[in-house]
């Protein structure tokens, strides 16, 4: 049996952005009707190389064949109508447009500049059909979806122009475990139209399940490739970051003391409705749940960015009250935002910068900056994370996604807090540098800080928490060690079938 000519082949891509090389000689080969995932570390060129494929980016050298013939989109736009559309991890929409509005934008019946309102609802309608979501209301504004919903309307609206590849840039890393089934039901379908679809993500049991076959970066150039099936994780990991990573979960001993923090019946409605908890110094407490069991929410109550219509949060040490952000870091309390947009990264300042900036705290004292701590801060940050960069000089808009979010935790642990809360700290992290942030919370908590995760990877939960608790519609049910868990009993109280009255008693 011969293989399949290849859909896209791409040989010898080189990139440089000034004195970065980016990319520096990839080959990638994609069969119609696959999944290919295309996996490496943060920086390793993933992105950069989707960039070109889908026209964002021009390559310095190298060539690219689509359905045998010669492939150089000049735009996105240009690359969409040649066949191979993008899904960015930011969506693409018009958030006050309707859904359909959204799907037909930019399509070739569109090009008159004017919208046939009912050919435009049933291309969009047959598009959704297409992937199994006839469903969805076509004239609800798409900025009134879910996140899960969203990613459907920008995937029906990249199957307009019957693509040939279909690429997803970490694209369930803010779904929850149900949408992302629904997800790979969606792109099992396409596959089975006979699109390429590539497939980019840190979740490497997530590529095994539904990836054919695999390529993996490496420092901007193809590592190797393969069939998935066969290839053991440790393999691929061992292809990424050429080393084994052998215990990801590492424990640094350490024994949790003093209570340092309580919330007490904290509820902010409609998303965070009932939550009581405490945290000892040196603790690991993890926040499990679905994405809207207020997590967030609580993190935020938390550290003073939202109110309370009920309920305390009670600093051991601070002052009782209503508390600000600001306060609260000063309080010792500091926080790491799931959004990394938020976050508040100056992107265009020097990762230096941002490591001693923040919006809690000026530069330094009398607005000096002080650049000797700076650099220091950005050199022992810069090898502790292995922040992939030139130099602490560089800006922060130039790193790759899983870099940025580095600087963002860095830059919260240059904070001498005692109290640390992390929502989300690792999404977008590749599995080699999970592992260091892990240790780096372990020796936190051996220090005797006192640390809160919220995050949606149960085996992150499972590996590093002293202690969990599980959030289902608001309330946070039920909070006990670690080793009274497992994913099936956490999925069970998350899903709402849990043991509410077993909640109760840890109040
Ligand atoms: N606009 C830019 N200017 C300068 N350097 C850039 C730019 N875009 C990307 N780079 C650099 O190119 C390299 C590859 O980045 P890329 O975003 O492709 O990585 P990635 O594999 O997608 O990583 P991640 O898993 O973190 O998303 C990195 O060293 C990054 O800093
Ligand atoms: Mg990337």
């Amino acid at each position: 049996m011969t293989a399949p000519a290849p859909v896209l082949r791409l040989a010898g891509i080189r990139k440089s952005f000034g004195a970065t090389r980016a990319l520096r000689g990839v080959s990638l080969e994609v069969t119609a009707g696959e999944v290919h995932a295309l996996i490496g570390e943060n920086g390793a060129g993933k992105s950069t190389l989707m960039k070109i494929l889908s026209g964002a980016h021009a390559p310095d050298e190298g060539t690219m064949e689509l359905e045998g013939r010669p492939y150089r989109p000049t735009s996105p736009h240009d690359a969409r109508l040649t066949g191979v559309a993008m899904i960015y991890q930011e969506l693409n929409l018009a958030l006050h447009l309707t859904a359909w509005e959204n799907i037909v934008l930019g399509a070739e019946s569109a090009r008159a500049g004017w919208l046939n309102r009912r050919a435009g609802r049933e291309r969009a309608r047959g598009a959704l059909a297409q992937l199994g979501h006839e469903c969805l209301d076509l004239d609800r504004p798409a900025g009134s979806f879910g996140i899960a919903e969203q990613q459907v309307i920008e995937i029906a609206r990249a199957l307009l122009v019957r693509p040939r590849v279909l690429i997803l840039d970490e694209p369930t890393s803010s779904l929850t475990q149900a949408d992302a089934a629904r997800l790979f039901d969606v792109l099992a379908r396409l596959r089975a139209q006979g699109v390429a679809i590539i497939y980019i993500s840190h979740f490497l049991e997530e590529c095994r399940r539904i990836a054919d076959r695999f390529t993996v970066l490496k420092d901007g150039e193809t590592a190797g490739c393969g069939v998935m099936a066969g290839t053991p994780l440790d393999r691929i990991v061992n292809l990424m970051t050429g080393r084994e990573v052998k215990d990801l979960y590492a424990r640094t001993a350490h024994t949790p003391g003093e209570v340092v923090l309580e919330a007490e019946e904290v509820r902010n409605c409609p998303r965070l409705r009932r939550a009581s908890l405490r945290l000892r110094a040196g603790e690991i407490l993890g926040l499990a749940g679905l994405i809207g069991a207020g997590r967030t929410e609580l993190v935020r109550a938390i550290f003073g960015l939202d109110r309370l219509e009920s309920g305390a949060v009670r600093i051991v040490g601070a002052p009782p009250g209503r508390a600000t952000p600001r306060d609260r870091w000063a309080q010792g309390v500091g926080f790491v935002s799931e959004d990394r947009k938020e976050e508040g990264l100056m992107l265009a300042r020097p990762i230096a910068d941002n490591l001693t900036a923040t919006k809690f705290a000026a530069l330094g004292r009398g607005g000096w900056i002080d650049s000797g701590r700076q650099g220091a801060a950005a050199r022992r940050w810069i090898t502790e994370l292995a922040i992939r960069c030139r130099d602490g000089a560089q800006p922060v808009g130039e790193l790759s996604g899983g870099n940025q979010q580095k600087v963002a935790i860095a830059r919260l642990l240059e904070h001498p807090a005692r109290i640390l809360l992390l929502d989300e700290p690792t999404r977008g992290i590749d599995v080699g540098s999970k592992a260091q942030i892990y240790q780096l919370i372990g020796r936190l908590a051996a220090e005797g800080r006192a640390v809160i995760v919220v995050s949606s990877y149960l085996p992150e939960l499972l590996g590093l928490c002293d202690t969990i608790g599980v959030m289902c519609r608001g309330e946070l049910v039920e909070v006990r060690p670690r080793s009274e868990w497992n994913e099936a009993a956490i999925m069970r109280v998350a899903t709402g079938g849990g043991d509410a009255a077993a909640g109760r008693r840890e109040g």
